[in-house]
């Protein structure tokens, strides 16, 4: 199942994908975690199991113009289906024992283009990535789910459209669910993270009108001073219940063999 996790700036994108990721990994799942934000920081969010520094997939245009054909081929086309199997390794960081993290760090400066090239190698990552030895794949997505919107949504089975308590980032989660449907993405789901309350759970939800949330994640003083110290953040017993219910509901709505 391959999951993009998307939401208004600053809601909680990136803990809850570190949050799920280690659930789903504690429950069997083996799981490739991708960051796909341009202000890349999802290793921190993970428990890596070698320290270092994560290099981006972006940061070597040179292999993302040879994959994709970019500047080799007429009119500025790029290749739809980059090989990339041979090179993913090289940018795989391991996690949590096992599991896979890739950043693609890659943005588009002001002035630029399309993201032509990335989407195409995007598309891969996501449709051909290490076969066999992933049964999930979680996306930190940017906020306007510009990564999706060039054909790498067919590979994507649901969304996870954060919200927090606000309305703000419930008018990001309408919109987000509306580019979702326009791509054909029928499963994107409300999560609301950092609520303090069920006055907030209530007031979040009677915005979002009969779109129900299907999971919330209370505010959490560990998770913040874990950021704080630049430690991922640990998983409170109190956000179990919860993240159990985020991986029933999305396992029921994606096609996969359960661990
Ligand atoms: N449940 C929570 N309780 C307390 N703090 C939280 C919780 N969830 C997230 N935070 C804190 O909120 C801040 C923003 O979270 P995070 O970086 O995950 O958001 P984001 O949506 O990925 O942001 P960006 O749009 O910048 O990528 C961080 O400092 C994080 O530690
Ligand atoms: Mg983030």
């Amino acid at each position: 199942m391959k999951i993009a996790i998307a939401g208004k700036g600053g809601v909680g994108k990136t803990t809850l994908t570190g949050l799920l990721a280690r659930q789903m990994a504690e429950d069997g799942y083996r799981v490739l975690a991708i960051d796909a934000d341009p202000d890349a920081n999802l290793a921190s969010a993970l428990p890596l199991d070698q320290p270092g520094p994560v290099t981006p997939l972006a940061a070597r245009t040179d292999l993302i113009d040879a994959l994709s054909g970019r500047g080799a081929l007429p009119g500025g086309m790029v290749l739809l289906n980059p090989d990339i199997g041979a090179v993913l390794p090289e940018f795989r960081r391991s996690w949590g024992g096992g599991h896979s993290l890739l950043t693609l760090g890659w943005h588009k400066g002001g002035g630029e283009g399309c993201y032509c090239a990335e989407n195409a190698v995007l598309k891969r990552v996501l449709s051909a990535v290490l076969p066999g030895a992933t049964d999930v794949v979680l996306v930190d997505a940017e906020a306007g789910l510009e990564h999706l919107s060039r054909g790498t949504a067919q590979a994507v089975d649901a969304v996870l459209a954060v919200v927090q308590p606000g309305s703000r980032s419930v008018e990001t989660a309408f919109a987000i669910r509306e580019l979702a449907a326009g791509l054909g993405i029928r499963a994107v789901f409300p999560v609301l993270v950092g609520e303090r309350g069920p006055n907030d759970v209530d007031a979040v939800q009677s915005t979002l009108g009969d779109w129900p949330i299907l999971a919330h994640l209370p505010w959490e003083d560990a998770i913040r001073r874990a950021d704080l110290e630049g430690r991922p953040p640990p998983i409170p017993e109190s956000f179990r219940p919860a993240l159990r219910r985020l991986i029933l509901t999305l396992a029921s709505a994606c096609p996969l063999e359960h661990p």
